[in-house]
């Protein structure tokens, strides 16, 4: 049971991970046109990265659905470091709504970070991320966002690795 998504919806997502494998070979944006035509879901896709395609759920949420098997690993790996980290580190990281095997629901951040903010601030956070146990990997500045507040808040976390 999901409070997002529908049983429907779901169930087109479990189909099109029973497929993932056969197009384990395809490149990054034939995948992502693959799924989006098998998902069949009715909101507009607003990106995908080699792992994931991402969907507004037009709520201030987005569900992002894994293209690959590292999609999938992705979002348990997002899911745990979000409930695990350090509270200092949270607001840095983009809220995690809801998991299910595959997909993940999490905030939706619009506001890119100016490069020159990027360079001037990512440096302190990836040490702070360090500091708590955590590898930011892949913390560049296109997995990253602005919140309210104007703190750098990463929304593609699930290659970091917390020891
Ligand atoms: N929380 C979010 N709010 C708004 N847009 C988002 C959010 N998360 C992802 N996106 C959009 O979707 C794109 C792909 O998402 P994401 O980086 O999580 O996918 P990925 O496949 O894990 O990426 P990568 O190729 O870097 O491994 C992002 O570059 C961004 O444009
Ligand atoms: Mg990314």
């Amino acid at each position: 049971m999901s409070l997002f998504l529908s049983n429907l919806e779901i169930q087109s997502i479990n189909l099109w991970l029973s497929k993932i494998d056969y197009y384990r070979n395809s490149s990054k944006s034939q995948r992502a046109n693959i799924a989006k035509t098998i998902l069949q879901l009715k909101y507009k896709k607003i990106g995908n990265g080699r792992q994931r395609i991402v969907y507004d759920l037009n709520n201030g949420y987005v569900l992002k659905v894994a293209l690959t098997p590292s999609g999938i690993q992705n979002g348990k790996t997002e899911f745990k470091i979000y409930n695990h980290c350090r509270v200092d580190l949270r607001k840095h990281l983009c809220p995690v709504k809801e998991v299910g095997h595959g997909w993940i629901i999490m905030k939706k951040m619009n506001i890119k970070v100016p490069n020159r903010i990027y360079q001037e601030k990512s440096p302190q956070l990836k040490n702070k991320f360090l500091a708590a146990g955590i590898k930011p990997r892949d913390m560049g500045n296109g997995n990253v966002r602005l919140s309210k507040k104007g703190k750098i808040t990463v929304i593609d976390y699930g290659n970091f690795i917390m020891y």
